[in-house]
Parts: structure tokens; C-alpha cells; sequence
């Protein structure tokens, strides 16, 4: 029996983990949802009306119609579960770029249902939306956007149907993988072709019996246009996602790759201001990278946001251990602990400044804070117990919040590991590492600030591994090759 009951909790305690995110999704203002939720009532409205128009107009029809409106509103309300589901630091902006996509496909499908192809409508903002908050939301809207139809236009013809499905499929899928500007005008050139190539033989074919049943038709040559006119609306998408990027704080891959360039103004300075703390930052990135690949990750964001996570170094550069190159420490100087442990906390909250200045994303702006946590100052707590000061360790450590993803976890461990494994000996054996890697992260663990990051003790384990592998990296490049007068062969 015990058995049982200990098999049970351990099932429960499995399934509670397997629970993600752990996280609560953001809270939105009474105000935002009381817009959205009109917004969802004018979908369902737009989407079941017709039904009213029937006349004589009896009592079943008004059941109908009822039962079309509230099951529409229920699954708008489910796409932005899926939504929040997958994107738990979504906005309110982003819930209601989601939903007035959707009523303005319902719009146009209304008005234009017999002269524009379904392709044209709901493919492109299938990309916007995967672009900027994944794949199962855009694979959801899709769904939605497809099946609430307020004209049998569509399902009247299943081949087209299927078409629309499986473009958008692929679409949705890929749009959250693209990593280049360029990958996205392939795709808004071999969508369209192979729509034309599947509409030329699934519907092409079918000439005579498609004329007879719908209005719109779709001949060969139409079939056509319809791409073409397709392939010039997904070009005008790609060429809006810039603004759509400003206005609803949308994070997509390639604006993460543009911001990732080292060339960018807030870099630039970064690595001629501060070349100390820029050294450091890139030796983060490749400690970050490697572990986020190991437990599967965001890559492209861990990258971008390990690059900005120290720009607040840039309102005091010399103040920081790794910029002091053997001239005077000004902590030294001024030999007064609580103030030298404001200069350090003011490297992230001018770090949050240059992040507003400079219009970084909240995704990547969240790196300044959090790889921070509220880690205590311990060199100058140190130093104020010394100095028997009436001190609060409060003052001694950072204002936090600690982690709230698992990116932005990685990068404290990182941040915390890089001087260390920086300092090693080359001759230290692997063992030894690992042991200094293991120390730096349990104390984190110890210290609470990995509690809503939701790390698993697995993919703790792996951000070690990673993190030694690239250690053995950086030892195999210290180590000197012996090169004598005429061996100059590398
Ligand atoms: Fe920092
Ligand atoms: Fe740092």
C-alpha cells in the first residue's frame, strides 16, 4: 500500500513538472480586456449574423444563430489561452494584434469573399503572427480564422480548402523558424508557386464542376492570379513586419539577429568605452549559447540578450574590475562600501535607461535586471562587516527580480562562472572545473535565485556540462603551440 501511495506522489510530483510554463502569464489591465472582449464580441458577430437575415425568421434559427456567436467567442477565447500558453510575457498590444487580424480576415472574407482568394487572406497574417509569437499560436489563429467562415465560399470546395491548410501549415511553421529577412522573401516566392503548382492539379483539373458550383472562379488562369495576388500581398507583410516589430513589441528572429550585430551603435561604444566588460560579454555569449543548446532553448535570444546585459557598465566603465587595467581602483579611493555597492547596482538601473534610449525589446531588456537577481554584493558586504558598520545586507544586494526564464537564468549562471573558469589554471584537470562550475551554481540554487526560472535539476546539469565543454575550449586556445624558426605552418 505504501508503495502505491509513494508511486502515486512520485507520478503526481512528475506531472506537476511536466506542467509548462510553471510561470503565471502576465497580468493584463481590466481595462485591455474589457477591449479585447469587445473585439472578440464584434468577431462573433460578424461571424453569425447572416444567420439572423433568414426570413421568416423563427425560433430554432435564433438558436442557431445563438449557438454560431457563443461558440465563436468561446474559441477566440481559446486562441488566446494557446497564446498565452506559448507566450507567457505576451502584452495586451499582442492579444489585440491577434484578434484584429482575425477581424479583419472576417471583414474581408465578408466583403470579398467572392473576389479574393482565401490563400491571399489568411496566409499572410499567419506569418505576422508567427513571426512574432510562434508557431501553435499562428497555427492556432489559422484554425480559427479558417473555420469560422460566415460564407460556405470556401468549404463548398475541400481541395481549396486543403490547399489553405496546409500553405498556412507551412507557413505558421516556418515563419517561427526564419532567421533572415531574405529566408522570408523565399518564402513569400515558394508559398505562392506551390499553391498554383497543388490549385493547377487538385483544382485546375476540376474546371467544369468548380464554375458550376461557386461564384468566384477559378480556372487556370485564375488560379494564377490568385497566387500572384498572393505573392504581392506576402511581399507587402515582410515589408510591414518592421513596423508591426515597433508597434506591437513584436520579438521576431530576424529583428533578434539585427539587434545580435555587433556593429550597432550601444555595442560599438560598449566595445571601445568599455573593452573589458565587451571581452567578458563574449565569453558570456559562448558559455550562454552552448548551455541553452544543450537544454533546447532560445539561442538567438540568450545570444542577443547576453550581448546588452552588462550596457549599464557603460555610465561608469572604470569602476568595474574588468575595465581597470592596473591603474587606481576608484572603490579604493573613495574606501566606502554601501556607495561602492550603489555604483554596482546602478549598472543595471542605468543599463535599463540605455535599453529604453535605445528601444531594445522588453524580452531582451529583461536580460539587465534578472541576470543580476538579488545577488549579494559579497566582496563589499565583506568589507562593511570589516569596517563594523551598522549595516542592513539589504543594501548589499541587487534590487532583482531574480530569473524568470530559463534564458535569463542561464545567463546569471553564466555571468557568475565566466571570471572563475576565466582565471583557471590551463593545467586544471576537468574534475577540478566542473567542481568550481558546480560550487557557482549550487550557491545561486542555495540563494533562491533560480526559484522561477523553471530549470529542471536535468537541464541544471546539462548548463554544467555545458559550460565545461566550453571551458576545454578556451583551455585548447591558451595553451601555446610550440613554434620554431622555420615551423610557421598552423
Ligand atoms: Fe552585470
Ligand atoms: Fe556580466
Amino acid at each position: 500500500m505504501q508503495n502505491i501511495t509513494t508511486t502515486l506522489k512520485k507520478l503526481f510530483y512528475l506531472w506537476k513538472r511536466s506542467q509548462v510554463p510553471v510561470k503565471k502569464p502576465i497580468k493584463i489591465s481590466r481595462i485591455d480586456n474589457l477591449i479585447i472582449f469587445l473585439v472578440c464580441v464584434l468577431i462573433s458577430i460578424i461571424s453569425s449574423y447572416k444567420l439572423l437575415l433568414i426570413s421568416p425568421l423563427n425560433l430554432a434559427d435564433i438558436f442557431s444563430w445563438l449557438w454560431n456567436f457563443t461558440e465563436i467567442l468561446i474559441i477566440s477565447g481559446v486562441l488566446i489561452l494557446v497564446s498565452k500558453k506559448e507566450n507567457p510575457s505576451i502584452s495586451s498590444r499582442q492579444i489585440l494584434l491577434i484578434i484584429t487580424l482575425l477581424l479583419a480576415v472576417q471583414v474581408t472574407k465578408l466583403y470579398f469573399a467572392s473576389s479574393i482568394s482565401p490563400l491571399s487572406m489568411i496566409i499572410p497574417p499567419a506569418l505576422i503572427i508567427s513571426q512574432g509569437m510562434g508557431s501553435i499560436t499562428a497555427l492556432a489563429w489559422v484554425s480559427v480564422a479558417s473555420f469560422s467562415w460566415p460564407d460556405p465560399a470556401v468549404a463548398v470546395n475541400n481541395n481549396l480548402f486543403f490547399i489553405l491548410l496546409v500553405c498556412s501549415s507551412v507557413v505558421s511553421l516556418l515563419g517561427a523558424r526564419i532567421r533572415s529577412r531574405a529566408q522570408l522573401l523565399q518564402l513569400s516566392i515558394f508559398v505562392p508557386i506551390g499553391s498554383f503548382l497543388t490549385q493547377w492539379i487538385l483544382i485546375g483539373k476540376d474546371k467544369i464542376s468548380l464554375i458550376n458550383k461557386q461564384d468566384f472562379v477559378l480556372a487556370n488562369g485564375n488560379i494564377f492570379s490568385e497566387s500572384f495576388l498572393l505573392a504581392i500581398v506576402m511581399l507587402f507583410t515582410i515589408l510591414f513586419i518592421p513596423i508591426f516589430e515597433s508597434i506591437f513589441g513584436l520579438l521576431t528572429k530576424a529583428r533578434l539577429l539585427e539587434l545580435a550585430d555587433k556593429e550597432k551603435p550601444l555595442i560599438r561604444r560598449l566595445s571601445l568605452e568599455a573593452p573589458g566588460t565587451f571581452e567578458h560579454t563574449l565569453l558570456i555569449c559562448g558559455l550562454a549559447e552552448e548551455a541553452t543548446r544543450m537544454i533546447g532553448g532560445d539561442i538567438d535570444l540568450i545570444k542577443t540578450g547576453a550581448l546588452y546585459h552588462d550596457v549599464g557598465k557603460l555610465h561608469a566603465p572604470n569602476w568595474f574590475i574588468e575595465n581597470q587595467d592596473g591603474s587606481k581602483n576608484p572603490h579604493d579611493e573613495i574606501d566606502d562600501p554601501i556607495k561602492s555597492a550603489e555604483v554596482l547596482q546602478a549598472h543595471v538601473d542605468e543599463g535599463l535607461k540605455f535599453a529604453r534610449k535605445n528601444r531594445l525589446p522588453k524580452l531582451i531588456a529583461n536580460f539587465i535586471p534578472e541576470h543580476q537577481g538579488t545577488l549579494k554584493m559579497g566582496y563589499f558586504f565583506q568589507k562593511a562587516k570589516e569596517k563594523n558598520l551598522d549595516i542592513n545586507e539589504y543594501y548589499f544586494r541587487y534590487r532583482g527580480p531574480i530569473p524568470q526564464s530559463k534564458e535569463t537564468a542561464i545567463l546569471m549562471l553564466a555571468d557568475g562562472c565566466e571570471a572563475a573558469l576565466r582565471a583557471m589554471n590551463t593545467k586544471a584537470s576537468d574534475k577540478q572545473a566542473l567542481e568550481v562550475i558546480s560550487k557557482i551554481i549550487s550557491s545561486r540554487q542555495k540563494d533562491g535565485q533560480l526559484d522561477n526560472s523553471n530549470l529542471s535539476k536535468g537541464e541544471i546539469f546539462l548548463i554544467k556540462r555545458a559550460f565545461l565543454n566550453v571551458w576545454k575550449r578556451i583551455r585548447h586556445r591558451r595553451i601555446q603551440y610550440p613554434t620554431g624558426k622555420n615551423n610557421t605552418f598552423s
